[in-house]
């Protein structure tokens, strides 16, 4: 939903912030429920769906598929055609600004059989897909990138009655994209398949497996440092039973409302269930390192996912090292992150995070040059970044470099800096959370949108 024209985002500083946060549905969680009741058998329903830029990709490539589904609200209903029933597309399947969509649906079409050719934005078209391409053409499946190692990715079509091969993979960087990209393949392989990672990256897909009635193993590797293993033995007959959930509150989402109100004077603010899965809360015990002020009330069970309510006061952080596990358990959440950074006291210091450079931005380069513009002292390393914090001077305009997540950084940048914060292209933030603004607003920020 990333629109032609730039808007403006300007965020005066001083004003508390109280109240309570409806969330938005996980992003990550909302693309898989709707891949996946596409390829379950019978009709889904999903509630608390994201509706945004990236989750309308995946929803219009599900369309260009044949697939039939009907949003009203946040209600998202698929009628499933299991995994071989949908038509080869007419023409390339556009996954827009979304890296989830165009690697998780590669790995869905690539159990299927279906010939497609999976394209998306200038951006997308920069971002790394050898990653998937390799271990896919591993298992036998007919798939090429660009030279580059890039989207587009052409996917031929595989006879019926052919299975892929079961595959023993360790991916070089823990991945939940790539993983769950391995594990839908893997559904129409010839035997279990078992993938081994570096770190817990989110297990959102073999949850979901799991209640589908597919048995996925996700377990740490015993004396490893965060090692993780997934084992998918396909089920016979491979039927996926159909989803009825509820999609918890995104706490990647939450993240720049979390770092607004510790970082905002005088802010408490409360967040009802928010996603609480422990491969996802990497910021908030990062946080709570630095001495946040987090309490966390009826923690329960959604549909198979942790929730709990979390209330978040204004606290005096204190700078912090962030390093291994810890980076993938809030990889998404190093926008945000850099702006309570650059609040605390001291020197905060990232390293073994150079993942961070093949997202929506390079996102070392862009939050260092970000913070930079605002007066804060930063230092690019190059798998991290340093952050010497105190006060954000602010009195600046800056950039999003295309990325959603920087955009809402920087934007919460400007509630406690010393001068405005004005945000370029500010638009970008509908790919993710299309309520940020008026969220924000809600809780007593002082804003202007031009
Ligand atoms: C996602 C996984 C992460 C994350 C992305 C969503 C997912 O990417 O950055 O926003 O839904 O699986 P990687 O798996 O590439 O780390």
């Amino acid at each position: 939903m990333s629109t032609a024209s730039p808007s403006q985002l300007i965020v005066n500083p001083g004003k508390s912030l109280s109240g309570s946060v409806g969330l938005p549905g996980d992003k990550s969680i909302s693309h898989r429920a709707a891949l996946f009741a596409a390829l379950a058998s019978g009709e889904s329903l999903v509630e608390n769906f994201l509706v945004s830029g990236v989750t309308q990709a995946m929803l219009g490539a599900l369309n260009d598929l044949g697939v039939e589904w009907n949003l009203e609200g946040t209600t998202l209903t698929v009628t499933g055609r299991s995994l071989r029933g949908s038509n080869a597309p007419a023409g390339p399947l556009d996954c827009g600004n979304s890296g989830t969509t165009l690697r998780i649906l590669a790995g869905a079409l690539a159990s299927a059989g279906i010939p497609a050719t999976l394209t998306g934005s200038p951006g997308l078209r920069r971002r790394p897909m050898k990653r998937i391409v390799l271990p896919l053409q591993e298992m036998g499946v007919p798939i090429q990138a660009s030279e580059s190692g890039t989207a587009p990715l052409v996917l031929s079509s595989r006879p019926i009655g052919q299975s892929l091969k079961s595959l023993v993979y360790t991916l070089p960087v823990a991945s939940a994209q790539v993983k769950t990209c391995l594990l839908l393949a893997a559904l129409a392989a010839d035997g279990p398949t078992t993938l081994h990672e570096p770190g817990p990256s989110r297990d959102h897909t073999e949850r979901l497996l799991n209640a589908m009635g597919v048995p996925v193993v996700h377990r740490p590797i015993p004396s490893t440092d965060q090692a993780y293993e997934t084992i998918l033995t396909p089920p016979s007959p491979l039927d996926l039973t159909s989803l009825h959930m509820t999609i918890p509150g995104d706490i990647s989402a939450a993240a720049f409302l979390i770092v607004a109100a510790l970082t905002t004077p005088g802010s408490q603010v409360t967040f009802p269930g928010v996603g609480l899965n422990p491969t996802r809360t990497g910021l908030l015990d990062a946080l709570k390192q630095m001495g946040a002020d987090l309490q966390i009330r009826d923690p329960r069970q959604l549909h198979g996912e942790p929730v709990g309510d979390l209330t978040v006061r204004y606290s005096h952080l204190q700078a912090t090292q962030v390093s291994g596990g810890l980076v993938v358990r809030m990889i998404d959440e190093f926008p945000a992150f850099a702006i309570a950074a650059a609040h605390a006291q001291g020197q905060t210091v990232v390293r073994e995070a150079e993942e961070l450079r093949h997202k929506e931005s390079d996102r070392i380069s862009a939050m260092c040059s970000g913070l930079s513009a605002l007066g804060v002292p930063t230092q690019e390393l190059q798998d991290g970044f340093i952050i010497s914090g105190g006060v954000i001077p602010g009195g600046a305009s800056v950039g999003p470099h295309g990325d959603h997540r920087l955009a809402m950084a920087l934007g919460v940048a400007g509630l406690a800096s010393d001068k405005p914060v004005t945000v370029t292209d500010a638009n970008i933030i509908t790919e993710s959370f299309p309520d940020f603004i008026p969220t924000l607003n809600s809780l007593g920020a002082d804003t202007i949108v031009g």
